[in-house]
């Protein structure tokens, strides 16, 4: 998979890409990842990405100009310095031969992520996320995007945070990332239901034990102890998920334990 971001701060990434799973997935040859500074495709002599919003308001607005024209170049691997004042940075687009890429913009008011859009753009050969700063983007750029995302209801100072977020839920999910015991199949959400609570030793830590039936060895208790503390744990914290569950497919999903 291809994972490409457009930002004014790339730096950002840099230690959150090449650490843990990420970096893994990278020396795996699992993932691709390059991060573009939107800058180089700014074309005039201050770089500006942003202006002031039309009918007023607080804050600036990122412009569309050098959003169109990376996206394009980014997509097509054209290597042509956009910016007249100031030496391309040695930034080329990588993937000159690289199939068609979804565009993913981050933005508060974007669908709310979840783990079944990250099951889907999983399965994407090809991801270019556009970052946004200050109070927003201009309204036309969206028209690009193939996904607009929010990862909750608050505002970030930052769509590289929020990408990263996003980036991290769906490379964990591209096959042979996670290791086979860190299997993503019994996980919060894939079922619809938080997960059941997590043990490991020792059996008892300062007078407090591990339950009894983690160590019976019987599985077939501990599967049902485990869909019960998942059902019993979110119907106290996150009650909403139980509105779309459907009993069928929480049966087959843990059968699986
Ligand atoms: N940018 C700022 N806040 C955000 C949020 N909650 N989700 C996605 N992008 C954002």
């Amino acid at each position: 998979m291809i994972i490409e971001t457009l930002s004014t701060f790339p730096d950002m990434f840099t230690s959150y890409m090449n650490a843990s799973m990420m970096k893994r997935a990278q020396d795996k040859h699992l993932l691709s990842f390059h991060s573009y500074n939107l800058r180089n495709w700014t074309n005039d002599k201050h770089r500006s990405t942003d202006d002031t919003p039309y009918g007023g308001g607080p804050g600036l607005v990122m412009t569309c100009q050098p959003i169109f024209d990376a996206v394009h170049d980014i997509c097509h691997g054209i290597c042509t310095p956009r910016n007249p004042y100031y030496a391309w940075e040695g930034e080329k687009p990588v993937h000159t031969n690289a199939s068609d890429a979804k565009i993913v913009f981050l933005t508060p008011t974007g669908v709310p992520f979840s783990d079944a859009l990250a099951c889907e753009m999983c399965q994407c050969e090809r991801l270019l996320f556009v970052c946004g700063h200050y109070e927003g983007i201009d309204e036309r750029a969206f028209e690009l995007a193939d996904y607009q995302l929010s990862i909750g209801d608050y505002v970030l100072t930052s769509g590289e945070l929020a990408s990263m977020v996003v980036i991290d839920a769906i490379v964990r999910k591209i096959d042979g990332v996670l290791g086979a015991d860190d299997g993503v199949c019994d996980e919060s959400f894939v079922s619809g239901l938080l997960e059941a609570p997590q043990y490991t030793r020792p059996a008892v830590y300062e007078g407090r034990s591990v339950p009894e039936v983690l160590l019976s060895g019987d599985h077939a208790k501990i599967k049902d102890w485990k869909i019960r503390k998942s059902l019993q744990r979110t119907l106290e914290k996150r009650p909403d998920l139980l509105d779309d569950i459907n009993l069928e497919s929480l049966d087959a999903a843990h059968r699986n334990y």
